[in-house]
């Protein structure tokens, strides 16, 4: 999607549709009054009015946008107009949009400018033969200003993440016979480019620092596991304390010997949402030049079954010297996370830690599928979370970490089990078994198996499938919280 700034007067180019955002109560020029009449369309949030060859304009399409009550119109609500018009016009043959928002300011023209590069994202690259009159059409985007300087300065840091959100959803839509863990760890290393260091370790680096959790959920598989540590280095003193991402990145999860039923095993491939998340806010964090500086670490294994692979009622030391009972070999993106998030702060000694991780199918039964959900021993940090994702219109929700569930996760011959008894609290069983790798230091874990993958919900810059949920969030709470 090709994205233009222009002033008000600029003339319109053929085969445009032109985009009109009406608020609730504030209808439009009195030459639309018989097509208003003639439709439901009242400016309500979401509701369209497309007007194909309308009389008395020069352009061949005219789609009125509901943005509600013109008050309440935020950010948020210039992304979803924008989205909302490109989904709506995409595949009508056209090839241009013109949103028509000069009575708006620059900030909000640039965030309609982000809805329509997120709305056209799309995953497309297997597709050999996709009709001509199947593909979308609309490949490119004027955004008519009342101040188009102000939006060509405003839309440079939501571009870049709109990349980053882009990058993000590549890496979780790839199938897993192309994104194993070396392949994401090369991908990951082309992002020096932007100025990120990266390092991989293999598995003999991983052997030697005592890594046995995460190494035992690898074990089954002919793919080396690699820990990948990326680092930006943004804040004025390079020494600066750093904060920290951790991603879950289990490139496909067959369950291993306690393996998934066949139906639906297929989204396995989206395991590595986590890892996916945190390489985009490092992205961002890049690419818009955060002054910040940060680490992200990602954990990546692929979970198989195999003469080789690891057994219930094995028992592994994790790098922390803690022993785990892995009673169960699906429960492994847990086992990841140990090894990663006590090499994070051993090595790092962060401000905080967040890892982000497709954890739990209960988080789902919880939450549904637009919210994640978050656990923390810190309630600032937690707060800084719930803020920045009412911002960036990426739900959370909070959920405890009562200690009293902590003896579920008890073994009888180890340290810990790697899951509780039964299924109750699983996602908190969870999070309660990450807390046993965390020392003093303030975290947060989310859970995106809610939200790493969409299935249809109400926001119109997501398109179907991978989400980049995480990316807004984080990159929003460090830019309102720790830069500068
Ligand atoms: N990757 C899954 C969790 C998951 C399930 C993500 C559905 C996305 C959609 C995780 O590794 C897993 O298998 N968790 C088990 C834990 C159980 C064995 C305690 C689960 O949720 O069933
Ligand atoms: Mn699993
Ligand atoms: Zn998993």
């Amino acid at each position: 999607m090709e994205i233009e700034f222009v002033a008000v007067g600029t003339a319109l180019q053929p085969k445009t549709a032109v985009v009109q955002i009406v608020f609730e109560g504030q209808p439009p020029a009195d030459s639309l009054a018989a097509a208003l009449a003639a439709s439901r369309f009242t400016g309500g949030k979401g509701q369209t009015l497309d007007l194909i060859a309308p009389a008395g304009l020069d352009a061949p399409r005219l789609l009125l946008v509901g943005a509600g009550k013109r008050e309440a119109f935020d950010a948020l609500g210039a992304e979803h107009a924008g989205a909302l018009a490109y989904n709506t016009l995409k595949a009508t043959g056209l090839e241009a949009v013109r949103l028509d928002l000069a009575s708006l300011g620059a900030e909000h023209c640039a965030h309609a400018a982000l809805g329509l590069r997120l709305a056209a994202y799309r995953f497309d690259k297997y597709r050999t033969k996709e009709p001509a009159d199947k593909k979308p059409s609309v490949l490119r985007a004027q955004v008519v200003s009342s101040e188009p300087e102000g939006a060509l300065v405003a839309f440079p840091p939501l571009a870049a993440l709109a990349d980053a959100v882009s990058f993000s959803r590549d890496l979780v839509s790839e199938p897993a016979n192309v994104l194993y863990p070396a392949e994401f760890a090369r991908r990951v290393k082309a992002l020096e480019s932007l100025g990120l260091e990266v390092e991989v370790l293999g598995e003999p680096e991983m052997t030697k620092l005592g890594m046995g959790a995460l190494l035992g959920v690898g074990q089954g598989s002919i793919r080396e596991s690699q820990l990948v540590v990326m680092r930006w280095n943004g804040a004025a003193d390079p020494n600066a304390q750093p904060i920290a991402f951790v991603g879950k990145g289990v490139c496909f999860d067959t369950g291993g010997i306690s393996i998934k039923p066949a139906g639906g095993m297929e989204d396995m491939k989206w395991d590595m949402g986590g890892a996916a998340a945190v390489t985009g806010v490092m992205h961002a964090l890049a690419a818009r030049k955060a002054k910040v500086n940060a680490v992200g670490i990602l954990g990546l294994v692929e979970n198989m079954p195999d003469g080789n692979a690891q057994r219930p009622g094995d028992v592994v030391t994790s790098m922390s010297g803690q022993t785990i009972e892995v009673i169960n070999t699906d429960a492994e993106g847990r086992l990841v996370l140990a090894d990663a998030i006590w090499y994070c702060q051993d090595r790092f000694r962060p401000k905080f830690i967040i890892d982000l991780a497709t954890l739990t199918g209960a988080i789902i039964t919880a939450l549904g599928n637009d919210y994640a959900g978050l656990f923390s021993n810190n309630d600032e940090l937690s707060q800084k979370l719930l803020d920045a994702s009412k911002t960036e219109g990426e739900p959370l929700w909070r959920m405890p970490l009562p200690e009293q569930y902590n003896k579920n996760i008890d073994s009888m011959i180890a340290d810990m089990r790697n899951v509780a008894a039964g299924p109750a609290g699983g996602s908190i069983t969870a999070a309660l078994f990450i807390q046993r790798f965390v020392n003093n230091v303030p975290w947060a874990h989310l859970d995106i198996a809610s939200t790493a993958w969409k299935k249809p919900s109400a926001n119109p810059t997501i398109p179907d499938g991978a989400t980049g949920y995480g990316v807004r969030l984080l990159n929003r709470m460090v830019q309102e919280r720790y830069e500068g």
